[in-house]
């Protein structure tokens, strides 16, 4: 194990990137991330942890910015993970380590700690953490007690792969069974029930501890999503649907390009995204974006842009990209469904839809970037079916959906177009629909 931010990517990458070819971001066999989680919490405490337990990082296939708009979405849980080995104390201390502080223990106590702006601001990666004991015991499920824990993940950090909800949910995962909530169930037998209580406590720990206003899709990813499948989520209602997505019996695969341009959802950015699907939403009159379907939506941008509202045209923009995002999503899923092979007219549906969502995120909501559009160019041109940018934007990860045999083509195609650029060379996942939180040992 080494010091550095993640051992996937230390292990992949010094020869390869050289040499001008694809380095894929290996994800930890479940027994590796075991192994190094432990090692660290015994070197950091001493003695064993209760258990380790993990939650996965996300990709959104389609769905983008819906989801605080009560749309749709429609994640997968990658195999890349955050492990947790945690033990459970009888006082309320929280104690935290990870290999970034491993030669620090950093030491927290559940009751001094608050929101961030409040004197008790909990920093940097420890909010995800002892922000969700705190959030947990906010939404009535306490009192808790405190715990030692020691964090090894392989989820990309900064690559818009949702590696702070999964801490979040592998926290939530351990403190429910170490303090005895019930709520998670198994990753085998989840109770999709209790897992919607535990991510509203994540969420609630992401937006008020660590001051990110996101909308909650990532933490239902990682904590409802289901192996072979993508998830539907209904953020309106909370409902989830499992829709079977595995493209390797189509010959397909999804590639993941982690563009390296490092994101961020507290800069201001996203929530002045929020802000204004907010205030477009009153202007019209519905609780939610969501509330508008793709009939209304010329008559909803007129009496927009008619609103003598100074940032108009921008609602417009921002009102345009929701209603139609939301619709893209419900005509994938319904191609998904109907039985046939992703092939043919069919594939080029699909991939036509991934497309639009890209041009609507860069050009209505203005949330790409130029690597996110040299990504998904270069990889169309070098003959992905559709590619679009995932998750928040501003940087962080895009998606193509390549025939398997053409992953590295695509991928070195993706490299020689960043060399061009001069941009830093981006790395690679493979994005196998796995399985959601749980615990390993
Ligand atoms: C980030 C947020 C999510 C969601 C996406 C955009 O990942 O955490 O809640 O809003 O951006 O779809």
């Amino acid at each position: 194990m080494t010091n550095s931010k993640n051992l996937a990517e230390t292990k992949a990458q010094p020869d390869q990137a050289s040499a001008g070819t694809a380095v894929f971001s290996p994800a930890l066999a479940p027994q590796e991330g075991v192994a190094a989680a432990t090692e660290l919490f015994r070197e950091a405490f001493g003695g064993e942890p209760d258990g380790v337990w993990y939650a996965p990082g996300r990709v959104n296939i389609i769905g983008e910015h819906t989801d605080y708009n009560g749309g749709l979405a429609l994640p997968i849980a990658l195999p890349h993970r955050a492990h947790l080995a945690l033990r459970r104390r009888k006082d309320r201390t929280i104690r935290l380590v990870s290999p970034q502080t491993r030669d620090s223990v950093d030491v927290l106590d559940l009751d001094a700690i608050g929101p961030k702006g409040s004197p008790g601001e909990v920093r940097h990666w420890n909010a995800y953490v002892a922000g969700v004991a705190w959030a947990l015991e906010r939404d009535g499920l306490g009192p808790l007690s405190g715990f030692d824990a020691a964090l090894y993940s392989c989820v990309p950090l900064g690559g818009g792969l949702s590696s702070s909800a999964a801490l979040e949910c592998a926290t939530a995962v351990a403190l429910d069974e170490v303090c005895g909530l019930g709520l998670a169930g198994s990753a085998q037998e989840p109770d999709d029930a209790g897992r919607a209580r535990l991510v509203a406590s994540c969420v609630r720990a992401e937006n008020e501890m660590a001051g990110a206003p996101t909308g909650g899709m990532d933490q239902s990813a990682s904590m409802r999503c289901a192996a072979g499948h993508a998830l539907l989520l209904d953020c309106r209602t909370g409902e989830a649907e499992q829709v079977p997505f595995d493209l390797a019996v189509d010959g397909l695969a999804l590639l993941v390009i982690d563009t390296k341009a490092k994101h961020s959802l507290v800069d201001g950015q996203y929530a002045s995204r929020r802000a204004s699907c907010e205030k477009a939403a009153a202007l019209l009159g519905v609780e939610l974006l969501a509330d508008l379907g793709v009939p209304d939506l010329e008559k909803a941008l007129s009496r927009l842009a008619a609103s003598g509202a100074e940032d108009a045209p921008v609602l417009v923009q921002r009102t345009r990209h929701v209603v139609t995002e939301i619709q893209r999503t419900r005509d994938l899923v319904d191609l998904l469904r109907d039985g046939r092979p992703l092939a043919g007219d069919k594939l080029r549906t699909a991939g036509a839809l991934l497309d639009a969502s890209h041009e609507s995120l860069r050009v209505d909501y203005e949330v790409s970037c130029p690597e996110l559009d040299v990504a998904v160019e270069a990889a169309r041109a070098a003959g992905a079916h559709g590619a679009r940018m995932t998750g928040g934007g501003f940087g962080g990860s895009a998606i193509a959906l390549v025939d398997a045999d053409a992953v590295d083509a695509v991928a070195r195609a993706v490299v020689a177009a960043y060399a061009a650029q001069g941009f830093t060379a981006p790395a690679f996942l493979d994005a196998l629909p796995s399985a959601p939180a749980g615990r390993l040992a």
